[in-house]
């Protein structure tokens, strides 16, 4: 059977249908006592990442620029030394490091969740995230984790995707904005962003190529999120 779930722009209130997609859990609202509230009518975001965060910086001009009505509550990585902590910082983020080294993934994952709850964020952007999220952590944000991936997914999920995609011979790859489950790379898609693949390439001009849409697909897909009424049919994102 066919599960819908509706959703609203904030500003008119998210509008969710009770009925769950299979096997999530019932969420608690992550606006809990505590937890700050938002700018009116923004939404309030954490990012987690790992590397270099370069699609952190994307997703923060595009909310500095009004482009996206959100405001990055928190950036969350699991490196202390996460080179683009620093950049956040520049730029007013609030950025905690949340080591996952002698815990395990459920110790691991309930710091990030508490983190998360306690920055107000209703939403939770990966960028460049290297750690698989368990399917309790899912669905304690259902519908409201977003992935960015350098490839145009089914094809080439997982680590280096560009050099997957330049390895196989595509002449088309790209990117791809998706929500999150309990997969690899497996959610429903948002939005795609496609490049050539050219016969001169090398894994790193693609992914210099794909790195360029990502900063243009990851804020656009947010604002699609956040601005529109959009269900989910089947595995579809439709937006109304
Ligand atoms: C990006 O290529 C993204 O698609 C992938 O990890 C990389 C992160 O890059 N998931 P950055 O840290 O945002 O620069």
């Amino acid at each position: 059977m066919r599960e819908e779930t509706g959703h609203r722009a904030p500003g008119t209130g998210h509008r969710e249908e009770t009925r769950q997609e299979p096997g999530c859990a019932e969420s608690k609202s992550s606006t809990e006592p505590g937890a700050r509230s938002s700018e009116p009518g923004l939404a309030r975001i954490a990012v987690l990442r790992s590397g270099r965060g370069s699609n952190l910086v994307a997703l923060a001009e595009a909310c500095a620029r009004g482009e996206v009505p959100a405001e990055i509550a928190l950036a969350i990585s699991n490196h202390p030394a996460a080179p683009g902590l620093e950049r956040a910082r520049e730029r007013g983020i609030p950025v905690t490091a949340i080591a996952a080294k002698g815990l395990t993934r459920e110790e691991h994952e309930a710091g990030v969740v508490a983190a998360i709850v306690a920055a107000g964020a209703e939403w939770v952007c990966l960028a460049g995230y290297m750690r698989l999220l368990s399917p309790a952590f899912v669905a304690r944000f259902p519908q409201r984790i977003v992935n960015i991936h350098p490839a145009l997914l089914p094809s080439f999920p997982g680590l280096e995707a560009q050099r997957q995609a330049w390895a196989y011979g595509v002449k088309l790859s790209g990117c791809t904005v998706h929500l999150v489950d309990a997969g690899c790379d497996s959610g429903p898609v948002v939005l795609q962003r496609t490049v050539p693949v050219l016969d001169d390439d090398t894994p790193e001009t693609l992914a210099a190529r794909i790195l360029e849409q990502e900063h243009i697909a990851y804020p656009a897909a947010l604002r699609m999120l956040l601005t529109r009424a959009w269900r989910l049919d089947g595995r579809r994102v439709v937006f109304d």
